[in-house]
């Protein structure tokens, strides 16, 4: 293989503003990564905060969504990394990866990172979203310490190294190899979804599931314009043998289409749509990294997220890879409703509540705590890599109803019907000014704090005939188990006598303004109810909440933008 030399230009820069990375990676409008220091200096300073003897000659992962400005990212990433040392980049072919599949890439590299370039379910486009997040060895979204020490080089620095001829066509699968100042620079283009195939083939029963595909099991899942589209059409239709017409909205688009790919009952409304029509017997949609996932039954029957990794957990030995290894531990984030908890009791397995984001749950999976865990947000996964994986869930969910030939809905009601049933919802503030955001939140946290909560528990809350009596309050704390790290201000829970839940949070992930996130849990065990509507069964609680937060006197807003 014949191989070009390049030279290293240190070209000076000053901080940027802002560079703070929230619960996944530094997210901001196009716009804003858009100058070529904006992006460098950040690329650069995740380069620096790894250290210089792991650096040098590393391998790195780099892909993502497909978004707009995802293209001249990773030129500008190949450029830095290829000057500071960096000795291998492997990159998605077209620059694609999905985020389940650039963790395991990691992994199976054993690359020292990754880099994802996506702003994942936020809109995409010369007017949407861009983002930047770093991945660790493990697969997983670094740690806060991580990120921390990435901030902190965005702040002080000064030069920027980069190789400003080195442009690398990445369109086509294979390696290319280079010099940089006598050092060798090597190039992997991958095929996107080869590996992640084969992972898939592990962990589940290719043939039962392809038995399916050939029976009555009629099926939809909607790509959203995101990354998982060639990731779908490969898995349904090549290897399972599924009609084309399953996948909907495939191919990837740098603006989604225009719309916001994020797979919930708001923003995935024509696949809801298409649903309520009875064809199907099973649907999914997929957020724009593929990393969200959204599960729906015959006729639009919805399935929360947080009842979702319930059933999974409680149905694992569906799957082979569970029958191999146990399941070892279950987590849910703090939001997450308690579902889940009651199957841990129920099998004896240990359990974890965290605070919101993926990056909590690497740890546990490394220590071989916990193989299965979920999100509210959409988010389900396992320890088969270190990020939440949407097609990994629609294929856990076709294997639990081609082991136990029931539907969806037939499935959840027996699951209600073994362990109850929590009644859960969320409400989106989506970009509140940010002033009475937070006014809201010090007031709430007021309410909360060691000094003051003696006042608040044991108060009563009454709407319509249902009253409820506050038995614990507090701003969610957590310790690490594994390094002990402690993470504080992760919202603020009201906690009622019958277990209900009413939390409050802002999002960590949004561009501009603030996004108020209103989080409602109850239980449930009166087999009468569990069909009802989770609206009208939480609507005492939701008004409660707003008594409460003064969310709508505050904020001037009287409706959620979305409601999960
Ligand atoms: C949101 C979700 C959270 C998820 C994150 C990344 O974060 O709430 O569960 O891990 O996106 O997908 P938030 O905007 O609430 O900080
Ligand atoms: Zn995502």
């Amino acid at each position: 293989m014949s191989s070009k030399t390049f030279s290293v230009k240190v070209e000076s820069t000053v901080p940027c503003e802002g560079q703070k990375p929230g619960t996944s990676g530094l997210r901001k409008h196009v716009t804003v990564f858009q100058p070529w220091r904006y992006t460098a200096n950040f690329v650069q300073s995740i380069l620096a905060a790894i250290d210089g003897g792991r650096r040098e000659g590393c391998t790195l992962v780099v892909g993502g969504d497909g978004r707009f400005y995802m293209q001249t990212a990773v030129q500008i990433i190949i450029q830095i990394a290829a000057a500071n040392g960096v000795g291998k980049l492997v990159i998605g072919q077209n620059g694609l990866l999905s985020t389940p599949a650039m963790s395991f890439l990691i992994r199976k590299c054993k690359a020292e990172g990754g880099i994802i370039l996506t702003a994942s379910h936020n809109p995409g486009g010369p007017d949407g979203d861009f983002g930047i997040k770093f991945n660790t060895s493990n697969g997983g979204p670094a740690p806060e310490g991580v990120t921390n020490a990435i901030y902190e080089i965005t702040k002080t620095i000064s030069t920027i190294r980069h190789c400003p001829d080195l442009k690398v066509d990445v369109s086509a699968v294979g390696t290319q190899q280079y010099e940089v100042e006598g050092r060798k620079f090597v190039i992997e283009v991958v095929d996107p979804v080869e590996d992640y195939l084969k992972l898939m083939q592990e962990i589940f029963d290719f043939d039962a599931l392809k038995k399916q595909q050939s029976g009555s099991l009629k099926f939809v899942v909607d790509a959203m314009h995101g990354v998982v589209g060639p990731y779908a059409k490969r898995i349904f239709c090549q290897e399972l043998g599924a009609q084309e017409d399953c996948c909907l909205n495939c191919v990837p688009k740098e603006d989604f289409g225009g719309h916001h790919p994020d797979p919930n009952l708001t923003y995935a409304a024509d696949l809801v749509t298409l649903m309520k029509k009875g064809i199907h017997g099973f649907g999914a949609a997929f957020d724009g990294d593929g990393d969200r996932n959204m599960i729906l039954g015959k006729n639009g029957f919805f399935v929360t997220p947080s009842d979702s990794i319930a059933v999974i957990a409680a149905n694992a030995k569906c799957m082979p890879y569970f029958k191999k290894t146990g399941v070892k531990g279950l987590a849910r984030s703090m939001p997450t409703s308690g579902a889940l908890d009651r199957v841990a009791e129920a099998e004896g397995l240990e359990f974890f509540e965290v605070p919101t984001g993926w990056k909590f749950f690497g740890n546990l999976m490394d220590a071989s705590r916990l193989s299965l865990c979920g999100e509210e947000s959409f988010g389900t996964g396992s320890d088969h890599i270190r990020e939440k994986d949407g097609l990994w869930a629609v294929l856990a969910w076709m294997s639990i109803m081609a082991a136990r030939q029931m539907s969806v809905e037939e499935i959840l009601m027996d699951h209600w019907g073994k362990y109850g049933r929590n009644f859960f919802t969320r409400y989106d503030y989506e970009n509140v000014e940010s002033e009475p955001a937070q006014q809201m939140m010090t007031d709430l946290r007021n309410k909360v704090s060691t000094e003051t909560v003696a006042a608040f528990i044991g108060k009563e809350f009454t709407e319509g005939d249902k009253t409820y009596k506050v038995a614990k309050a507090d701003d969610f704390e957590y310790t690490d188990p594994i390094d002990k790290s402690v993470s504080k201000k992760q919202g603020i829970r009201i906690i009622f006598e019958d277990g209900s839940r009413i939390i409050f949070r802002l999002s960590g992930t949004g561009s501009s303004g603030a996004t108020v996130r209103m989080y409602i849990d109850s239980y449930e065990s009166d087999k009468t109810k569990f069909p009802l509507d989770a609206q009208i069964v939480l609507q005492p609680l939701i008004n409660i909440a707003l008594r409460i937060s003064q969310l709508r006197e505050l904020t001037g807003r009287q409706e959620p933008t979305v409601i999960t």
